[in-house]
């Protein structure tokens, strides 16, 4: 009864704060999991996780991974979700409320939106790539089971201004219009949709993959750990990649916390999302690893590996020109999920903080996104020899935001939720006031946040700012 009665005060408070409008919110636990999860997954799963694994020893990376994924992604993700739902606020506004008056925890939400758009200035481009590539293996004619010729036609797309410009608007245009028709009706609809596809979708791939022969070299190598490439540099890059693979660090977990039911199981949530992207990633994994080996391409090729190695991979196989578009339909789906939760945070933010509409917030984001994600598209054409601290756009982005901005937003939200907001509050939240009898996890949880997670994410930091 009491409860009931502060659920109504709480909704009472949050409707006078939007104007009298109820604030819309995630309606389901079903549709809270599928839009954090389709947040969590995407061109993280797809793009980075198997070539940086392809790189760092296979199986044994994904070992590290794990470890960093439950020690540092897992316990940001946790906390951010935690304070979002708390405030029912934008970023910004979750931290500036829960704060001491007068200490600039907003900070950490305002460094979040500048990555939410440096993220998606390169991300967009990517998923353009995506996108374009679903376009050409549907209108065929590019396949070819040679990489000199699959390298030529990719080299072809990225120097070539109006279309790497177009494909990332059309990309723009997607997001926006998802965006538009709100949270509940358009983020919370659209991954409902989406998330059972991508898994369809993978399994089928794997299916292809795994039952051509040869592939058990590729299975071999993605499950039978290697040690001896391990070092200290695999561990951090392993860190790096947990924070970005769940969203964290930049109030992307904020926001969406901020539209969770007051009932919803914030650790197991969180928890169920990380084991389900960490599926996704493997399934993914095993999607391209075994069809690599089996037609003898090399695995440690890069980000190339998506979008040069597969399509001469797919090229070499009965069916390939299906199981292509099946794959890149794959990774747009990816891509959609993870972006629409990267928007959202500056979108949250211009619509209630300056009180200007959803729809007009979209659109100046959008337009925004253009101007700034240009610098990224073009930077393999028009702007290939323009370098900031010897780095093209593209990459300047990719590299301070997942080795900057992320961990220092990470490490601020750890910081206060351990040290300023408290344990007691802690528990509160994360045992909905008692309601959950998960009190030995939250208090595990707590002293990861409060100790351990800080320390991992300035070792990051500091590898990041190549001090170590
Ligand atoms: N997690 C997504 C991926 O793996 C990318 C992403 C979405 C992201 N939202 C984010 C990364 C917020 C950092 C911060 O592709």
């Amino acid at each position: 009864m009491e409860l009931e009665h502060e659920l109504e005060s709480g909704k009472a408070k949050d409707a006078a704060a939007s104007g009298g409008k109820q604030r819309d919110g995630f309606t389901t636990a079903l549709g809270v999991i599928a839009a954090t999860l389709g947040s969590a997954v995407g061109l993280g799963n797809i793009w980075k996780f198997p070539s940086i694994t392809g790189q760092n020893g296979g199986a044994a990376f994904i070992i590290v991974y794990l470890i960093s994924t439950l020690l540092v992604g897992l316990p940001v993700m946790i906390t951010e979700q935690m304070l979002g739902r708390k405030a029912r606020k934008d970023a910004i506004s979750t931290l500036r409320e829960l704060a001491p008056k007068k200490q600039p925890w907003w900070l950490a939400g305002a460094a979040g939106v500048l990555a939410a758009f440096l993220i998606m200035a390169f991300y967009t481009e990517v998923a353009g790539w995506v996108f374009a590539y679903i376009y050409k293996s549907v209108v065929g004619g590019f396949l070819s089971t040679d990489p000199a010729v699959t390298s030529q036609a990719f080299v072809d797309l990225i120097t070539n201004p109006m279309q790497s410009l177009l494909w990332q608007w059309v990309v723009l245009v997607v997001i926006g219009a998802i965006l538009m028709m709100g949270v509940s009706k358009g983020i919370e609809a659209t991954t409902k949709r989406l998330m059972p596809i991508l898994f369809l979708l993978l399994v089928a791939i794997g299916i292809r993959s795994l039952t051509l022969e040869g592939a058990g070299e590729g299975l071999r190598f993605l499950l039978q750990p290697d040690f001896s490439k391990v070092t200290w540099t695999t561990v951090l890059v392993a860190m790096g990649l947990a924070f970005f693979k769940l969203s964290t660090g930049m109030g992307t977990m904020i926001t969406y916390g901020s539209y969770f039911r007051e009932e919803q199981n914030i650790p197991g949530t969180a928890t169920k999302v990380m084991l389900a992207d960490l599926l996704v990633s493997m399934l993914a994994g095993i999607a391209i690893f075994p069809a690599v080996f089996a037609f003898g391409f090399e695995v440690d090729a890069g980000p190339s590996l998506l979008f040069i190695t597969i399509p001469a991979v797919f090229a070499s196989m009965p069916l390939g020109n299906i199981f292509m578009v099946l794959f890149f339909i794959l990774a747009g789906i990816a891509a959609t999920g993870a972006m629409l939760s990267l928007l959202e945070v500056p979108v949250a933010f211009i619509n209630e903080k300056m009180h200007i509409s959803r729809p007009v917030a979209t659109v100046i984001t959008v337009v925004l996104l253009a101007l700034i994600g240009s610098t990224a598209a073009l930077s393999s054409s028009t702007l290939a020899d323009v370098k900031v601290f010897g780095f093209t756009f593209f990459d300047l982005f990719d590299y301070t935001t997942s080795n900057i901005l992320l961990p220092v937003g990470g490490l601020f939200i750890a910081l206060f939720a351990g040290w300023v907001w408290g344990k007691d509050r802690i528990v509160d939240a994360l045992t909905n006031s008692g309601a959950l009898k998960n009190e030995w996890v939250v208090k595990a949880f707590y002293v990861v946040i409060k100790f351990v997670t800080p320390v991992l994410l300035i070792l990051v930091l500091l590898r990041g700012l190549s001090i170590i």
